[in-house]
């Protein structure tokens, strides 16, 4: 893939790149949409992912090419690079300027760029974080300045936020920057602290279900959750003194439920209080090799995204009770739901078997087949050569 896109940018561009890159999608084993309220989170970085073949210009000038959606270069320029709807997945990477710039990163010149995956879009394994995440190691690599990632996630979050449009959490361009191989993240997303922690992928295999129902951040109902998560959080802090809405425990929060006058506004905050727990519980089922703990809470996950943050829908419901129904020992909806992605472990050796029941099985109900990936979990985003 790396020198498929070598050859890309030659063709392109009729030159050779000078760096090569790769960024990684993520997969979130537990803790979903908890990053809106300073939550914990569980995710991994994938080993498929964007890679980036890069040439320095003299002058202001950034084109971006993409091996995957468009096929044909766009051109836009350091001075002015506003958000334009035609110019679509490559504001991910315009936007990356954008913010660099506004935190005063000065960029003298523009930049020859050709990107090509491995990774869905639109299937909840976080395209969209991967390639800013990318073009934002790109351009301080380049130029040769020092940044820290973790600075460098929040200007990937900002982005995403102020340039493209999306509420999102930090979970994504974390996960995607501070990947390791084998090995999930145990994020709290309101200190930023976070520690490694190794899956029991020698017993389990980790699948990644791709239901193929596509969908954006921008077009789902990702700015509306987390208005009535706002809403919540505002009527019980009239009666309970918080921090954060994930600090609350299940108690303190099902005690003070009743100041929450909007029903939805209610379910959204119990989910994210709940799942803050499960997230706490596997962490520690995992540390001490409980696993049938694990794998309850990653069920208990999607019930409660299903029933109470009502982001699931149709398709992913459909493949993950179909999933736990041929064997799998835990299922659930992965990433911003409403589509996109699930996971589910399977005891080692299974999955064959798992997931050709599944095909078989949600392709008759749901008239079109799912996509299966092994997940292999790697390292975060990084220069090539
Ligand atoms: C998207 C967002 C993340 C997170 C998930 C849901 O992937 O980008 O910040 O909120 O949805 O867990």
């Amino acid at each position: 893939m790396l020198k498929e896109t070598v050859n890309l940018f030659k063709n392109v561009y009729q030159i050779n790149p000078k760096s090569t890159y790769f960024s990684p999608g993520r997969v979130n084993i537990i803790g979903e949409y908890t990053d809106l309220a300073g939550g914990l989170v569980l995710p991994a970085a994938l080993t498929i992912g964007a890679y980036a073949a890069v040439l320095p210009r003299k002058d202001k000038i950034v084109r971006f090419y993409s091996g995957n959606v468009g096929k044909s270069i766009i051109t836009s320029n350091l001075d002015n690079m506003p958000f334009l709807e035609a110019d679509g997945w490559a504001n991910y990477l315009k936007g990356m300027f954008v913010v660099l710039k506004e935190y005063g990163i000065h960029i003298p010149h523009g930049f020859d760029i050709c990107i090509n995956g491995n990774l869905p879009n639109g299937a909840g394994l976080s395209s969209s974080a991967c390639i800013e995440v990318l073009m934002g190691k790109i351009i301080l690599t380049e130029l040769g300045i020092e940044l820290s990632n973790i600075e460098l996630v929040k200007l990937a979050q900002k982005c995403e936020n102020q340039y493209v449009g999306v509420n999102c959490g930090i979970m994504d361009q974390f996960a995607v920057c501070f990947g390791k191989e084998n090995t999930a993240i145990m994020i709290d997303t309101n200190s930023l602290e976070y520690n490694y922690t190794t899956l029991p992928l020698d017993k389990y295999e980790l699948i990644i279900m791709n239901t193929n129902k596509r969908r954006s951040l921008q077009e789902s109902k990702y700015n509306v959750r987390k208005a009535e998560v706002a809403e919540a959080v505002e009527n019980l802090s009239t009666v309970i003194n918080f921090d954060t809405l994930c600090h609350l425990t299940l108690d303190e929060f099902l005690q003070n439920k009743d100041v929450i006058k909007n029903k939805n506004a209610y379910k959204r905050a119990l989910h994210l209080v709940s799942e803050n727990k499960r997230v706490k519980d596997a962490y520690k089922a995992l540390q001490g090799e409980r696993f049938e703990e694990f794998f309850d809470c990653i069920d208990n996950s999607h019930t409660s995204l299903k029933n109470d943050f009502e982001v699931t829908g149709f398709e992913l419901d459909t493949i993950v009770s179909l999933a736990k129904k041929h064997g799998a020992l835990g299922a659930r909806m992965t990433g911003a739901g409403f589509g996109g992605c699930a996971i589910m472990f399977v005891k080692k050796g299974t999955a064959e078997d798992i997931k050709e029941k599944i095909r078989v099985e949600y392709e008759s109900i749901v008239g079109y087949a799912p996509t299966f990936y092994d997940a292999l979990l790697g390292e975060g985003t990084r220069k090539l050569s």
